[in-house]
C-alpha cells in the first residue's frame, strides 16, 4: 500500500545527483574516491570527533566498533533490551553474549539503576543506545563504567543531532556508530560511521573494515577482517546530505514541536525531551493507553493515508534472544508506541491533517 504520508522519506533534492554523477563520470564507484574522506572528515566535524570511518551500513558499523575494543567470546556486553535488533545482533557476530537491561521510563533509555546488577566478571561493555533521537544519561553510564573498568559503545544509529549536554552523542562512549540507511536523518542509501577519539581503536577499525590489511605491507593480511567499506557513491549522497544537514535537522525539530502542541488538547503522552539534551526527534513517537487502542488508531490512520510505525518489541520477546525475566518498561513501551510521519519535507498543513485524524479518532474537535 502507498501511503500519502509516509512515515519517512529522505530530501535528496540537493547536490546528490551531482555527486552521483561525478563518481560515474569518473569511474570512482567503489571504496576509493575523494567523497569517501570528505564525507568522514565533515562528519568528524558535526560529531567533534577526531575519528570517522564510513562503512557499508549501521549494523556492520556496531560489529566493527565491538572488535576493535576487543571484545570477543567469552565477553558480556550489556545492552537496553528496548532497541533494533542489529545493537543485540551486532554483539552476537562478536561472539561475546548480549545482557538485557530495562528501559527508563521517562526517557525510554537504558536504566543506568539497572545496569549495576548485570554486571558480572564476564561484562567488557556497556552498549548505549540514544533511541528514537533521545540521549541515554552518559554521565550516569559513564560512571558505572569508569568505576568497573567497562567500554561503553554508543550505538547513534537513531541519533544524528541529538545533543546530550550540549555535545553531539557519539563523543562520550570508547566509540560510537551511526546509520545512513534511507530513513535515518541524513542517509546515504546504506551505510554506517565508526567514530572514536582514540587512534588505536580508529586504527584497528580500519583494518577490521578492509580484510584485515597489515598497515604497511601491500596484500598482507595479518587479522581476519571484512569487507565493510562505504562506497564513493554512497559517501557522495552523504556529503551532498551534510550540505543541508542543519535544515533537515531544525525541520525535523518543528515538526515535533507541532505534533506536541496539537496533541495536547487530546493528553496524549509522548517522548518526551528531558534534561540538559536536545532530543533530534527521529521519529516523533506517542504512547496511547493500550496495545489495542494502538491497533485500532494505527488502522485508523492507514485508512486515511498515514503510515506509522510500532515501536520496537523489546529484543528479550524474540526466539532467538527469548527471555522469560520480565522487563516491564521496555514491554510496557513496546506495546503502546506509535511512530507518526517525521520526514523534513512533511509540511506544517501535513501536520495539521496527521493531527486532525487523530483528533477524529478520539471524538475531539
Ligand atoms: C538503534 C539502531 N542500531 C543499529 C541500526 C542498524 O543500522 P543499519 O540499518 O544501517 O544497518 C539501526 C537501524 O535502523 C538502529 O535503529
Amino acid at each position: 500500500m502507498k501511503y500519502k504520508y509516509p512515515v519517512y522519506q529522505p530530501n535528496l533534492s540537493g547536490n546528490e545527483k551531482n555527486y552521483v554523477n561525478e563518481c560515474l563520470d569518473s569511474t570512482w564507484i567503489s571504496s576509493k574516491g575523494k567523497f569517501i574522506k570528505n564525507f568522514e572528515d565533515n562528519f568528524s566535524r558535526l560529531v567533534n570527533i577526531k575519528y570517522s570511518a564510513g562503512v557499508s551500513n549501521g549494523t556492520v558499523a556496531l560489529h566493527v566498533a565491538l572488535l576493535a575494543l576487543g571484545v570477543g567470546k567469552e565477553d558480556e556486553v550489556i545492552v537496553p533490551t528496548f532497541t533494533y535488533i542489529a545493537s543485540v545482533n551486532a554483539i552476537t557476530y562478536a561472539g561475546a553474549k548480549p545482557v538485557f537491561v530495562d528501559s527508563d521510563p521517562v526517557t525510554w533509555q537504558i536504566d543506568p539503576k539497572k545496569i549495576k546488577e548485570k554486571i558480572t566478571g564476564k561484562t567488557k561493555a556497556v552498549m548505549a543506545v540514544h533511541l528514537y533521537g533521545h540521549p541515554c544519561d552518559m554521565d550516569s553510564i559513564k560512571k558505572i563504567a569508569i568505576k568497573n573498568n567497562l567500554y561503553v559503545i554508543e550505538d547513534c544509529a537513531e541519533a544524528i543531532g541529538t545533543n546530550y549536554n550540549s555535545k553531539h552523542v557519539g563523543s562520550f562512549g570508547d566509540v560510537a556508530t551511526f546509520s545512513f540507511f534511507g530513513n535515518k536523518a541524513i542517509t546515504t542509501g546504506e551505510g554506517g560511521m565508526v567514530c572514536t577519539n582514540n587512534l588505536e581503536t580508529y586504527n584497528m577499525a580500519i583494518r577490521i573494515k578492509g580484510q584485515g590489511l597489515a598497515r604497511d605491507q601491500e596484500y598482507f593480511h595479518d587479522i581476519i577482517g571484512y569487507n565493510y567499506r562505504m562506497t564513493n557513491i554512497c559517501a557522495a549522497i552523504g556529503c551532498a546530505q551534510l550540505e543541508r544537514i542543519e535544515d533537515i535537522l531544525e525541520r525535523k525539530r518543528k515538526l515535533a514541536k507541532n505534533y506536541i502542541n496539537g496533541i495536547k488538547v487530546l493528553g496524549i503522552d509522548y517522548h518526551k525531551e528531558t534534561g540538559n539534551v536536545k532530543h533530534s526527534y527521529w521519529m516523533f513517537t506517542i504512547l496511547v493507553n493500550s496495545e489495542k487502542e494502538r491497533t485500532k488508531l494505527r488502522n485508523f490512520l492507514a485508512e486515511n493515508g498515514i503510515e506509522t510505525r510500532p515501536t520496537f518489541h523489546p529484543v528479550h520477546t524474540m526466539p532467538m534472544y527469548f527471555e522469560k525475566e520480565s522487563y516491564p518498561v521496555a514491554e510496557d513501551l513496546g506495546k503502546r508506541g506509535i511512530n507518526l510521519p517525521s520526514y523534513p519535507d512533511l509540511t506544517d498543513e501535513d501536520v495539521d491533517y496527521i493531527i486532525g485524524k487523530i483528533k477524529s479518532f478520539y471524538n475531539v474537535s
